[in-house]
């Protein structure tokens, strides 16, 4: 799409995978992840967005076919909600369904032949997000439901002055990685992502394929992260962020940092890993090996080097070891490798190794190195 936005992987917050449409989905948690964003340096480290999931609204329309805000959940309206997540420097995003009603059987209802009227809604309020979503689609054809709401973003945006960012979420089901790029800047190319190893390894193995399609303005999303949502060990985490930064996949932390851990915070500031996910080369890692668990993934930098992620797919430790040039670096007589959670720097000759605890990853940033 035309416009500036989305030149890097976008990163923020979306409460779904924490509450779904639990209660405790409301105002006073909003506001506390704003708060957070700044207070424990997640905003410095790049994290921009803030963003409600569905059952922000209630059920029915009102008289003028106006959707109407949750009032136990967000008291004072949506736009005061904004307000807020914009006084904090911060930016604010919204969710509807490309069909009559969205997905969770409380739900509210959806854009399906409501886009302008609701876009203009949203614009008002101050969104500058608006993630859509595909339940209840009438099977009306996907193609026009989702370039009618880019327009209808396109038409508000233009007279609220305020850039929006559209986020695809049809699950992969019409391959959007092939036309997402002229629709929106972001598109989900899996099923739901859940808090459990399997569920997350097999998002994160469907999305690896599709390395070709992602770059600066349009990314492949593999879902919300769920560091730090309990169902996995923080090796587990580290690798799901590790993997979701060398695939510059978007980075929305998706748990209630008000009840986070330290763990849980050290691994979503982490700024060197960030930094792969938001090189400004904007290429999406790929597979270089994967032979008995043992997976070497590369991703081309801005500066040359290569991060290169060691993973350890199986349940016991492995030593896992590639070349600097399998990893697509040039033939040196040295290199700099740096370990980005350890925050250590040794010379190689032209080996990368490492043992790997069972379900971790060993993120490495490598740079020839002519001395
Ligand atoms: C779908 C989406 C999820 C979430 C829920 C909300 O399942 O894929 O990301 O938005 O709907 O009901």
């Amino acid at each position: 799409l035309p416009g500036a936005l989305a030149l890097t992987p976008p990163m923020g917050f979306n409460n779904w995978n924490s509450t779904h449409c639990r209660a405790e989905f409301n105002e006073a948690m909003i506001k506390g992840i704003a708060d957070l964003f700044v207070s424990k340096g997640l905003k410095d480290a790049g994290y921009e967005y803030v963003n409600l999931d569905d059952c922000w609204a209630k059920p029915q329309r009102d008289a003028a076919g106006k959707l109407v805000p949750d009032p136990v959940r967000f008291p004072h309206g949506i736009k005061a909600v904004a307000d807020y997540v914009h006084s904090k420097g911060l930016k604010f995003g919204l969710y509807s369904s490309a069909g009559t009603r969205t997905c969770d059987s409380v739900g509210m209802p959806g854009a399906l032949n409501h886009e302008y009227s609701d876009a203009q809604q949203f614009a008002e309020w101050g969104i500058d997000f608006l993630k859509y979503d595909n339940c209840n689609n009438e099977g009306v054809d996907h193609m026009l439901r989702y370039t009618t709401m880019r327009d209808a973003l396109q038409a508000a945006s233009a007279r609220t002055g305020r850039p929006i960012l559209y986020s695809l979420c049809e699950w992969g089901s019409y391959r959007p990685w092939e036309w997402g790029r002229d629709v929106g800047h972001m598109w989900r190319t899996t099923r739901d992502i859940k808090d459990k190893w399997p569920i997350m390894l097999g998002i994160m193995k469907e999305n690896l394929r599709l390395a070709d399609h992602a770059g600066p303005g349009g990314w492949n999303d593999p879902d919300l992260l769920e560091v730090g949502n309990g169902g996995m060990t923080d090796t587990e985490y580290r690798t799901h962020f590790s993997m979701w930064s060398i695939m510059a996949a978007p980075l929305f932390i998706s748990t209630d940092l008000r009840k986070a851990s330290p763990a849980t915070f050290a691994i979503l500031s982490n700024r060197e890993v960030v930094a792969v996910d938001q090189d400004p080369l904007g290429r999406q890692g790929s597979v270089v090996s994967s032979e008995g668990g043992r997976w070497v993934v590369a991703k081309e930098l801005a500066d040359g080097s290569r991060a290169v992620a060691l993973f350890n797919e199986s349940d016991k430790p492995q030593r896992i070891t590639t070349a600097a040039t399998a990893a697509g670096l040039p033939d040196a007589p040295g290199y700099r490798v740096r370990d980005l959670w350890r925050k250590t720097e040794v010379r190689s000759a032209g080996t990368l190794s490492a043992t790997v605890p069972a379900h971790g990853t060993t993120l490495l940033r490598v740079g020839a190195d002519d001395r």
